[in-house]
């Protein structure tokens, strides 16, 4: 459990632009405590998973959702370890995904990605970009730009929007911060 967004415009604008009208089934991978599946559900999306290694996070926004969280699949895991989600139309990370150091580990992930994504779905992503803090809650992390996230998603994803934004945190420290959406191509 770590720090979370209270208001994820970047992500829920991102989201809301790939799933068109249909909306879908979106999974928030390492959600912990934003408040991103608050605003999904606002928005009328009828399948929301939430997927986060920490089950006092969960807890927690479970919790605040009171009995809006009997609408949403949670899932305790580590995507490092998991095999298996089943399919998703848009998979959002915030900060997760840059905290995954080990290259073998970062693998697994893409091929976890791959796998729980359709031909057509999407992959919003955050992470810290170059130039940005080198560490994330004291643990060491790695920076991204649109080409490095694209060398390690390979092939089977196509960019639809990659930019860069200064977020400023609570204490008023800026970071710098990549934001990319990609769409799963055979
Ligand atoms: C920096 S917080 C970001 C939370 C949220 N995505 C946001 O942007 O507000 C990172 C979250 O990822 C979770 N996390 C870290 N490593 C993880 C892993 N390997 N598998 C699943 N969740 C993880 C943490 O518990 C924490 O809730």
């Amino acid at each position: 459990m770590s720090w979370y967004e209270p208001d994820p415009k970047q992500s829920l604008e991102r989201i809301v632009d790939v799933a068109g009208n249909s909306r879908g089934r979106v999974i928030d991978v390492g959600g912990g405590q934003s408040f991103l599946v608050d605003r999904l559900l606002e928005t009328g999306f009828p399948h929301v998973a939430v997927l986060d290694i920490s089950q006092t996070a969960i807890n927690a926004t479970k919790a605040r959702l009171g009995d809006r969280a009997s609408q949403v699949e949670w899932i305790v895991a580590d995507i490092t370890q998991r095999d298996s989600l089943g399919e998703f139309d848009v998979w959002h990370d915030r900060a997760v995904f840059h905290f995954i150091t080990d290259p073998e580990d970062r693998t697994h992930y893409v091929e976890l990605l791959k796998r729980s994504l359709p031909i057509g779905g999407h992959f919003v992503v955050g992470t810290f970009a170059r130039g940005g803090p080198d560490k994330c809650s004291g643990l060491p992390i790695c920076q991204y730009d649109a080409a490095t996230m694209q060398a390690e998603l390979g092939p089977s994803f196509e960019p639809v929007e990659c930019s860069e934004y200064l977020h400023t945190t609570p204490t008023g420290k800026p970071q710098q911060f990549f934001f990319g959406t990609y769409k799963r191509v055979p």
